[in-house]
C-alpha cells in the first residue's frame, strides 16, 4: 500500500512555483497577486483562508485578504467583485465559499472575471474543461489529477467511482477522469444522495473518489481488493483530547480500508493541500496569461 503524500507534494509543487517567482522577479517583473473574498465568520472558512494567504508568501505572491461581514448584501459583494475585477494589479481572487443565505452563489460567481477565475467555477472555464480547452481547473480536482500524475498512477479503462456531484470537487472530478489524456480514460460512476445499492458500485470501483463530507463513510467491506483511494472529506468531529477542540476526519475508515488498498490518501495531508498548491498554480498561470 502506497500513501498518496499531498503534503509532499505539494511542498514540492510551491517550491516549484517559488522557484518560478524568484525568477519572475530577477528579471524585475511583476509577481502575481492573489486576492480572497471571505463573507461572514465561518471558522472553518477563515482557517483555510488563512492556509492560502499564508502559502502565497510563501512563495513570494502577493496577497489580499478581503474580509466582509456576516450581513454583506450581495449588491455590495458584487460592487466589490467589480473592483477586484477592474484592479490591474490582481491577477487573480476567489470567493471564499459558502456564503451566506441573503446572496446568490451562482450570480456572484458569474460576476468573476473569467480570466481571473482563479478557482474556475465560472461557468465559462467550467464549460472549457468540460470541452477540453485550455482553462483554470477547480484546484481541488486539479490537486487530485496532480497528485496521480505525480505518482503515476495508472487510469486508463479503470473504473472511477465518484461519490458526491457537489459543484466544487464531485462534478469536475467525475468530467475529468473521464477526459482523453492523462489521468483521465477512465469509465465513471457518478454516484450521489439518491444512488440505490452504493456498496454494490463501490465495490466494483478500481478508483474510489469520495467527497461526501461524512465522516468514516467508506468501509472496508465496501471495497475490492487494491482499490485505489482519494478521500476529500474534511469534516471537523468534535474531541476533547485534541487541543483545538476537534479533528480533521476524511470520508473514509482508513485503519481499515489501507489494509485493502494499493493507493490510499491520508487526511489530513493528503488532497488538502494539493488543493491550496494548484491555486497557486493557477494563479501562476492567470499572471502568465496577463503579461
Ligand atoms: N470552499 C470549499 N472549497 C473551496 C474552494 O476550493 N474554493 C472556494 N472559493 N471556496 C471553497
Amino acid at each position: 500500500m502506497v500513501i498518496l503524500d499531498g503534503k509532499k507534494v505539494s511542498n514540492d509543487i510551491k517550491n516549484e512555483i517559488k522557484q518560478q517567482v524568484d525568477k519572475m522577479k530577477g528579471k524585475g517583473e511583476k509577481v502575481p497577486h492573489l486576492a480572497a473574498v471571505i463573507v461572514g465568520n465561518d471558522g472553518a472558512s477563515l482557517t483555510y483562508v488563512g492556509s492560502k494567504v499564508r502559502a502565497c508568501e510563501r512563495v513570494g505572491f502577493e496577497s489580499t485578504m478581503v474580509r466582509m461581514s456576516n450581513t454583506t448584501s450581495e449588491i455590495e459583494l458584487l460592487d466589490k467583485i467589480e473592483e477586484l475585477n477592474q484592479n490591474d494589479d490582481i491577477d487573480g481572487f476567489i470567493i471564499q465559499l459558502p456564503l451566506p443565505p441573503q446572496i446568490n452563489t451562482q450570480k456572484v460567481l458569474m460576476a468573476v472575471d473569467p480570466s481571473k477565475d482563479v478557482d474556475g467555477f465560472h461557468p465559462e472555464n467550467f464549460g472549457k474543461m468540460a470541452l477540453d480547452m485550455s482553462t483554470f481547473i477547480p484546484a481541488t480536482p486539479f490537486g487530485i489529477l496532480e497528485l496521480l500524475d505525480r505518482y503515476g498512477v495508472e487510469t486508463k479503462g479503470k473504473h472511477t467511482v465518484v461519490i458526491g456531484r457537489s459543484h466544487i470537487v464531485g462534478r469536475p472530478m467525475s468530467i475529468l477522469m473521464g477526459r482523453k489524456g492523462f489521468p483521465g480514460n477512465s469509465t465513471v460512476t457518478l454516484t450521489h444522495s439518491h444512488t440505490k445499492n452504493i456498496t454494490q458500485i463501490t465495490s466494483q470501483a478500481d478508483i474510489i473518489i469520495s467527497a461526501l463530507g461524512v465522516p468514516n463513510f467508506l468501509k472496508a467491506e465496501m471495497v475490492k481488493d487494491d482499490v485505489i483511494i482519494i478521500d476529500v472529506g474534511i469534516t471537523r468531529v468534535p474531541d476533547d483530547s485534541s487541543p483545538k477542540g476537534y479533528i480533521i476526519t476524511g470520508d473514509v475508515d482508513f485503519t481499515n480500508v489501507s489494509k485493502k488498498a494499493s493507493y490510499i490518501t491520508p487526511v489530513p495531508g493528503g488532497v488538502g493541500p494539493m488543493t491550496i498548491a494548484m491555486l497557486l498554480k493557477n494563479t501562476l498561470l492567470a499572471r502568465e496569461q496577463r503579461m
